[in-house]
Formats: C-alpha cells, structure tokens, sequence
C-alpha cells in the first residue's frame, strides 16, 4: 500500500525507517519530512495542517494509510476532516479524532478524564481569570514546589515549576490575565508536585484492544544532571530498568485498562498511539500527562526494539484486528543522543554544514532538523540528529551513541554526555 507519514522530525525519520523495511509498503511520502526521510522515501512540500492540500495528495497518490507524527493536526480534527469526506472516509488514519486528542490538547480535559475513571494522578484544580483569586488561594494550600499547566498547547512550553509560593501566584496572573502561553493559558491547571522518576509508556489501542509498547526514559532538559530549560527531548532509553514486569502491571490495571475502558465509555472511538507519562512514586504509577502520538526521541529508541512488521502493526490498528497480533520485542537495550544546535532551546543558527555521517557505522542516525543539497546536509532545526545504538545492557548501547556524536561535526553542536548514566546507578 501507498502511505504518508505526516511530520519532519526524528519520530517521523524512524516511522519512516521502520515502514520502508516492510514488504506491506509499496510507496512511502513524508509531509513536509527533512534529509533523512528523502533518503528512503520521497518528501512533499505540505504542512502537517494544510489539510485541503494533505486530502488532494491522499487522493492523487492513492495513498491508503496515514500515519500522523505530532499532535497539532490530530488536536485540529485531520481525522474528522477526513470522516466528513466520501473521497477519504475510507483512508485509513493513525491518530486519534479531535476529541479523544483532547486527551493531549485540553489538560483539563485529561485531569477530569483521569478523575472521572480514578487513574492516579496529581490532585488538581482549574482556573480561568474569573476565578484568579481562588486559584491565588488554591496554590496558598499546597506544599512547594507549584505546578502550573497551561490548558492547551504550547509547544511543550507550558509547563512552570516554581519553588516560591509569590511567584508561582504572580505567574498564575500572567498567564491568566496577560494570555502569557497565548490562548492556551486561558484556563491553567494548577497541581501538585509529584516526587519520584519519570518513564513513559507507550500503548497502540485500536479502540478495543491494545498493545504496550516498549517503556522509555526521555531526558528533558538541556543540560548535564538534568539541569537548565527544557527541551523536546536530548535523548532515550528504552527498556527502563526500574519498569520490571510487576511496575509495567500496575501500570496496566491501574492506569491503562481503566483509560481505554474510559474512552469507550465516553463514545471517544479512539485509533492510534497513546503515550502515557507517568511517575514512578516508590513503585507506584501516577499519569503526569497524557499524549496522543508517538514520543520524540523515545520513538528512536521504541521502533528499533520492535521486531513485528510495522505496517501489519498498523493496519491491524486501523481495521480494529489488534487483539488477533503478537507483538515481537527485541530484548536488546537502545539508546539514543540528540545532537542539537548551539544555542538550542533559546535562539539558535541554521545551515550549518554536518560533516562525518558517513563514518558512522554502529548507530541508526535519525534526523530531525536537517535539509539537503546533495551532496550537502545542513542543520534546520533546534534538535538536529538522534543518533540510536543497540546493545547488550546501556553502556554498551550508549558507547555506541557517544561514539557516533563526537564522530558527526557541525558548527555549535552540543549533546548531552550523561544519557542513561543515572540509570546505570539504579540497582535492577
Ligand atoms: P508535561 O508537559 O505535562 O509533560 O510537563 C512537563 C514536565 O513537567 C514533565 O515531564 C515533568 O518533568 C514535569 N511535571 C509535570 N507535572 C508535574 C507534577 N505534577 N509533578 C512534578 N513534575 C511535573
Ligand atoms: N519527548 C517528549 C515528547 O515527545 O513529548
């Protein structure tokens, strides 16, 4: 079959690494893609939310599957877009419909989702500018540090962790009255701090039946020893240590039973990846956030330990055949190191020549913002290379990641040396 995959970065480089190995796929596009992608599939020029044009490519090119990469065009509804037309009702989408995208697009939504089905989560409350002050006092009744989430989208920006209980108050002002993460500060869900280590888990639900991915570890921040801004990610392990079987249990019956189970109660068919992240409290579960797509990088560390064919995985998805597939883990660990640009998560250059991607020989190298102009590879984003190596336990994986990201050169690179390394503290 014809398919699309929609996004340009390293979850869609592995999607697309993934797909073309399968005899199932005939010809494989990337919207809007990057030079990794172009290497084993063709790129076309089209925005993952252009759907008018998205719809004339599906029909042109006889595309049948559509896998979509990130969020936004799920939380836009390309799924209902598609169920209202004759001419594509029957192309077959990953991804959920706008409404079960609420699960990633509405805080509020999840934290009453969550409450409504009792899936442990941090206690929480919402507040609009109408209720500003209730919200001041909400935050006076809870222990430092304040959690503060802005409602909507915000491209992974929305979140403020504050240790002072003045400023997190003066920080719930901004974002309310001044719109400080635009429209999706309108509403901010306040909650509390959760201390334990964070995994993320990743479920693939036909809307009946599931299947539980391999667990990941993400490592958000830029700096070494978790410190500095955020990020989209500086690098993955898959399996986690600590999510032994028993964890990965609880996590089942207390979380991700009861949240498919939820989503039929609420008429929500939903068709596609749920990625669950979650903290690990002295062995207990709770769901710091819900996600309606693929994690970036943990795909890069998901897909590689994936042995069944990807597009009979989705395509059983799609047609509601789940429950009737095995699926086959690869026992190996994976590791994966983002090499990003200077400056990255702040202001940051681009077209920067990357040199060395041929001398690397013992990873996957999954791009995420890079253009080409054969024979040149150039940078073109914050988060530029994921490089994944495979191995016996972390260190042999991660010695083949920390190889290959001082062999790849470009002006400004910058990669976090210590990925997994608390990991391998972590008694077994
Ligand atoms: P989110 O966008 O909801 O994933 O939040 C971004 C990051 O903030 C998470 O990955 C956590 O590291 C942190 N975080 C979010 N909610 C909480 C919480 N209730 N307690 C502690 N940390 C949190
Ligand atoms: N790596 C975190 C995310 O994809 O949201």
């Amino acid at each position: 079959m014809n398919i699309l995959i929609l996004g340009s970065g390293g979850r869609e480089h592995a999607f697309a690494w993934k797909i073309s190995q399968s005899p199932l796929c005939k010809k494989l596009y990337v919207a809007p893609g990057n030079a990794g992608t172009a290497e084993i599939a063709e790129n076309i020029d089209i925005s993952v939310n252009d759907f008018s044009k998205i719809a004339h490519f599906v029909i042109k090119h006889q595309i049948e599957l559509v896998l979509v990469g990130p969020e936004d065009p799920l939380v836009k509804g390309i799924r209902d877009f598609f169920a209202e037309s004759t001419h594509l009702k029957d192309v077959k989408i990953i991804g959920p419909d706008k409404q079960g995208a609420q699960l990633e697009g509405s805080k509020d939504f999840a934290k009453a989702f969550m409450s409504k089905y009792q899936i442990p989560t941090a206690a929480y409350a919402t507040f609009t500018k109408k209720n500003l002050q209730e919200g001041k006092e909400y935050l006076s009744t809870l222990k430092p540090p304040y959690v503060l989430k802005a409602d909507g989208l915000a491209g992974g920006k929305g979140v403020v962790i504050l240790p002072e209980l003045d400023k997190a108050q003066e920080t719930l002002q901004d974002m309310l009255l001044n719109e400080k993460f635009g429209e999706a500060s309108k509403q901010v869900v306040i909650e509390e701090y959760l201390d334990g280590i964070e995994l993320s888990v990743f479920v693939l639900t036909d809307g009946q039946d599931y299947k539980i991915l391999p667990s990941a570890k993400d490592y958000k921040r830029i700096g070494e020893g978790d410190t500095g801004l955020n990020t989209g990610g500086m690098g993955a392990i898959s399996p986690v240590p600590f999510a032994d079987d028993a964890f990965i249990k609880k996590v089942e019956d207390k979380i991700i039973k009861p949240t498919i189970e939820g989503l039929k109660n609420e008429n929500i068919h939903y068709v596609g990846f749920i990625f669950i992240g979650l903290m690990n409290i002295n062995t207990e579960p709770y769901v710091i956030e819900y996600n309606v797509r693929m994690g970036d990088p943990e795909t890069q560390v998901v897909l590689p330990r994936l042995k069944s064919d990807f597009v009979e995985l989705l395509q059983a998805v799609a047609e509601g055949r789940l429950a009737r597939i095995t699926l086959e883990i690869d026992p190996l660990t994976a590791t994966t190191v983002v090499l990003v640009s200077g400056g990255y998560p702040e202001n940051y250059e681009k077209g920067k020549n990357i040199s060395g991607l041929g001398d690397v020989a013992e990873v996957i190298t999954f791009h995420a913002g890079t253009s080409q102009e054969p024979p040149h590879i150039f940078t073109n984003g914050g988060r530029v290379l994921a490089l994944t190596g495979l191995g016996n336990d972390i260190r042999d994986a991660l010695t083949k990641s920390n190889q290959a990201a001082q062999t790849i050169q470009f002006e400004g690179k910058y990669y976090r040396k210590d990925i997994g390394l608390d990991l391998m503290k972590e008694p077994k």
